[in-house]
């Protein structure tokens, strides 16, 4: 196949920037086509925590006003990976996270921020930058989403666009009389255009006019075409279908390998699971269990929000926590949610650990330490946690939903039988799925034989992104031979 270049256009990027799967998938996705003869550059929000990685900045482009202030564009290399960057400082030299005020609010001129983003985007799709004119630009849930629809309206020649959601939950949309601000022109307030119930639509806008429509799993593909998965967007996809494919996400190899993680108190690989014990216990110290390697010991790594059902797993807990069952949590979000599972560490001590807060090392050892790690999603575009669990030997215990029905088999009688099971999955997503869940987990359990089994199958299960890759790369080309 032809080689191709491809500009990747994301609002966060592992490790320079993450508040979620988006970054690790950006973040990881372009080493993978690499492989495949594709040559990806990342195009990223100049935030604080960009700015400061930067090695060798190279102005490229200046703008003396984006959207209410001067800019530039800089290519630059941040951890060894060639980037281009948007260096505005009126729009992206804040305190707090990528979307958010430090107190949580969305920051009220999110629709010129991340447009702004898109307008850059196109600029480098048309051809603004010498020595990279990108076949395909590949924008990545909302904040990337009027990209394709600037190039769709811009009268120069465009390369090839891909519109990738991520979580359909989160669509961007902004006030319409913002439209001739943004630059976009009178006649894409249509339906076939931006306009989305009457206003501005990003994700809509992508996924209108963007070539090719992707998210992360196959299962999640068929749900956002559903009046109940859509979340208004169902029809337009129904509309698109034959050009909606669902590739899951891969987690990079490299990046969670238990052999030589450094973050792990002790390695292990599938055939010498033993020193995961030194894991176990190390992880009951740090988050105040009773030291006990024969106790199921449940994790949670996750955002603390409606979509991840952790309201379920508290509920679950009198049930859950029966015969010396224990939780160990990591996990930021919502203060209710924050709030009851440290109360949770109080009533149950010894049984109920949580960090609350952003811990990459301590994300780690739950993988390398806990039993099982329970993924009670709500909904669940692909879900990244649970292939790191298998890819840990912790059993995942999840909602049959999304990317979650796609990667984990669950042990029933028939997968038990041939050997193949890798977790439990269940349906539907409420307190007597998870307990039943959990109970067949707790069952198990006490056959430490068939336990390893289930361990050991997951740790083999395809969770790299070769395979995605080469998936990606066919259908850039193929909008190739269209355009
Ligand atoms: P989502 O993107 O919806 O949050 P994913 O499962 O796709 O869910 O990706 C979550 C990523 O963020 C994983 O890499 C996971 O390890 C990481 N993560 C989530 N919460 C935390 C946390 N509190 N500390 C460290 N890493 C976290
Ligand atoms: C989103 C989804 C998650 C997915 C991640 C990366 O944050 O919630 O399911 O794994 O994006 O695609």
């Amino acid at each position: 196949m032809k080689s191709l270049s491809v500009l990747s256009v994301t609002s966060e990027l592992f490790p320079i920037i993450k508040t979620g799967g988006l970054a690790d998938v950006a973040g990881t996705l372009p080493f993978a086509l690499a492989r495949e003869g594709v040559k990806v550059v990342s195009l990223l929000p100049g935030y604080p925590a960009v700015m400061r990685a930067l090695k060798r900045i190279e102005t490229i482009r200046e703008y003396p006003d984006l959207f209410g202030g001067a800019a530039r564009l800089v290519s630059a290399t941040a951890h060894h990976v060639e980037l281009f960057v948007l260096d505005a400082p009126h729009l992206y030299d804040r305190p707090g996270s990528p979307y958010l005020t430090p107190d949580g609010r969305d920051w009220p001129d999110n629709a010129r921020r991340f447009a702004a983003l898109g307008r850059i985007a196109a600029d480098i799709g048309q051809g603004e930058v010498p020595g990279f004119i990108p076949d395909i630009v590949h924008a990545h849930d909302w904040q990337a989403g009027l990209a394709p629809a600037y190039l769709h309206y811009g009268d120069v020649p465009r390369p090839g666009t891909v519109m990738t959601i991520h979580n359909i939950a989160f669509q961007g949309v902004f006030p319409a009389d913002l439209l001739y601000e943004l630059g976009l022109p009178p006649g894409a307030f249509t339906m076939d255009g931006v306009e989305y119930y009457g206003q501005i639509g990003f994700l809509k806008a992508g996924l209108r006019l963007a070539d090719r429509i992707t998210t992360v799993s196959p299962t999640y593909a068929k749900e956002i075409q559903t009046p109940e998965g859509g979340m208004g967007l169902d029809g337009l996809l129904r509309s698109r279908s034959k050009d909606v494919f669902g590739i899951l996400n891969g987690i990079d190899e490299s990046v969670w390998d238990p052999s030589s993680d450094k973050a792990l108190a002790a390695t292990f690989t599938r055939d010498a699971l033993g020193q995961r014990s030194v894991n176990k216990a190390a992880l009951q110290t740090r988050l105040g269990l009773d030291e006990d390697p024969d106790t199921l010991l449940f994790g949670v790594v996750s955002r603390l929000s409606e979509q991840k059902g952790l309201d379920l797993v508290l509920a679950a807990l009198p049930s859950l926590l029966g015969g010396r069952a224990q939780l160990a949590l990591l996990g930021a979000g919502e203060r209710m949610l924050e709030e009851s599972f440290q109360a949770a560490s109080i009533v149950y001590p010894g049984q109920v650990g949580c960090v609350l807060g952003y811990d990459e090392e301590l994300a780690h050892l739950i993988q390398g330490g806990s039993d099982a790690l329970l993924v009670p999603s709500r909904f669940e575009p692909c879900g990244l946690t649970q292939l790191c669990a298998m890819r840990y030997g912790s059993v995942p215990i999840v909602s049959r939903v999304g990317g979650l029905a796609d990667t984990v088999i669950d042990a029933n009688e028939m997968a038990t039988a041939s050997g193949v099971a890798t977790g439990f999955q269940f349906s539907p997503v409420n307190l007597t799925g998870l307990l039943d869940a959990a109970n067949r987990a707790k069952m198990l359990w006490s056959d430490r034989e068939g336990w390893r089994q289930v361990q050991q199958n997951g740790m083999a299960a395809q969770v790299g992104w070769s395979g995605p890759a080469r998936r990606y790369a066919k259908l850039y080309h193929s909008c190739l031979d269209e355009t």
